[in-house]
């Protein structure tokens, strides 16, 4: 997979703009899980310590976008940042469409592409704005490395000279690695509430998984081919596509649930068969049937993939199920990858992360890679040597 590294390039005080995924769960301003910005370090110390100009752009949520949001601002991405880069100036610079003035030692962040207009349908007009920031685009965003927008594919294809950095670099290889020969028996669990981009990457790794874990919003999406789901989250278009999958795959799907009528951090949890689920009620975590069922399953694996919590952890009386299943892979003696930002964050909440064989910083990208061995931005980046 040739492609042109930072490392490989003079990037002498050069402008490099460097695309991280800062997109870091937060509660009220506070970073949840600081996993992806430590990550990221590394590439944007490197390109200081060869006294580049450096210049650094995240997303962060999901805001409307054209519209500024505080709520979704870099701000406490960029105080984090402060502490650990504390020999630097670092500005977070919310106009910069039109160019920016760098200072000799100063550390730019840009407010959240995500506020720009265009940005997720790779706009041209915003990609070339981005570009004409810099001399040298770094691509080290593995997290949203499966999503054509702006400040990946489109500036990579127009900035003068586009490179990945260390963290993308390593993400690919370990992956690529990992997949070349899993052992077996291979498990992959696939969780969370970003139901959409997730279903479409399980018809193929139910096709490479000798056991597939469904949870969170994707589970109660099987969940609803024969049962009620209540209020819970689920994604009526996919429950034809679950039905297929259901009757090819070795999918596990839930036979009791942890629910409850309201949503919320104190709710009180009652454990119901998923045939019982009543119209008013919401399916917030697993019960322990299940919760026991899939744990001999992991038990038996040689390798285990997981992105996405299982059910609401971030609520004490529904994180039994993701708890359980972390301390599970914690302790197994397969070779284990997770990856995700509330993945992350379950992992740092559990206290597990130097029990996973590899943490990745991708999402539903480390599932699509795991899926296809590739990105969108990958065959740009390979277009893009000169
Ligand atoms: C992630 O957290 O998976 C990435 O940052 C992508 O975020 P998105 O799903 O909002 O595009």
């Amino acid at each position: 997979m040739f492609m042109i590294r930072m490392d490989e390039l003079n990037i002498y005080n050069k402008r490099v703009l460097i695309r991280v995924d800062f997109n870091v769960p937060m509660k009220q301003g506070k970073i949840l899980s600081d996993t992806r910005i430590l990550a990221s370090l590394p590439t944007i110390k490197l390109a200081l310590q060869k006294n580049a100009q450096v210049i650094i752009m995240s997303h962060l949520g999901r805001p409307c976008e054209g519209v500024y949001d505080d709520k979704f601002s870099l701000l406490p991405i960029v105080e984090y940042l402060k502490n650990k880069l504390i020999k630097y100036k670092i500005k977070l610079v919310k106009d910069y469409l039109g160019g920016i003035i760098l200072n000799q030692g100063e550390i730019i962040v840009l407010e959240n592409v995500r506020f720009n207009h265009g940005e997720s349908k790779n706009d041209e007009v915003l990609a070339r704005k981005y570009a004409a920031l810099c001399d040298i685009f770094v691509m080290d965003a593995f997290g949203i490395a499966h999503r054509s927008h702006a400040s990946t594919c489109g500036i990579a294809r127009f900035a003068d000279v586009s490179c990945i950095g260390g963290l993308f670099s390593n993400e690919l290889n370990i992956l690529s690695e990992v997949m070349k020969t899993p052992k077996r028996p291979l498990v992959v669990i696939v969780g969370g509430s970003k139901i959409s981009t997730k279903f479409d990457l399980l018809n193929t790794l139910s096709k490479i998984a000798d056991y597939v874990i469904v949870g969170g919003g994707i589970a109660n999406t099987f969940l609803a081919i024969e049962n009620k789901v209540g209020r819970s989250l689920y994604e009526p278009n996919f429950i034809g596509l679950a039905k297929q999958l259901l009757s090819k795959y070795n999918i596990q799907v839930p036979i009791d649930l942890r629910i409850s009528t309201e949503y919320s951090e104190n709710s009180v949890d009652i454990i119901k068969n998923r045939t019982d689920i009543l119209g008013n009620e919401f399916i917030l975590d697993f019960g322990d049937k299940t919760i026991q069922s899939l744990v001999l399953i992991l038990k038996k694996a040689n390798t285990i993939l997981w992105n996405g919590p299982l059910g609401v952890y971030e609520f004490p009386n529904f994180r039994r199920g993701t708890e359980i299943i972390a301390h599970t892979i914690a302790n197994s003696h397969a070779f284990s990858v997770a990856g995700g930002g509330d993945t992350l964050a379950a992992i740092d909440l559990f206290g597990i992360k130097d029990s996973i064989s590899y943490i990745s910083t991708g999402g539903g990208a480390f599932l699509q890679f795991i899926e296809s061995q590739s990105l969108p931005i990958i065959s740009i980046m390979k277009r893009h040597v000169k």
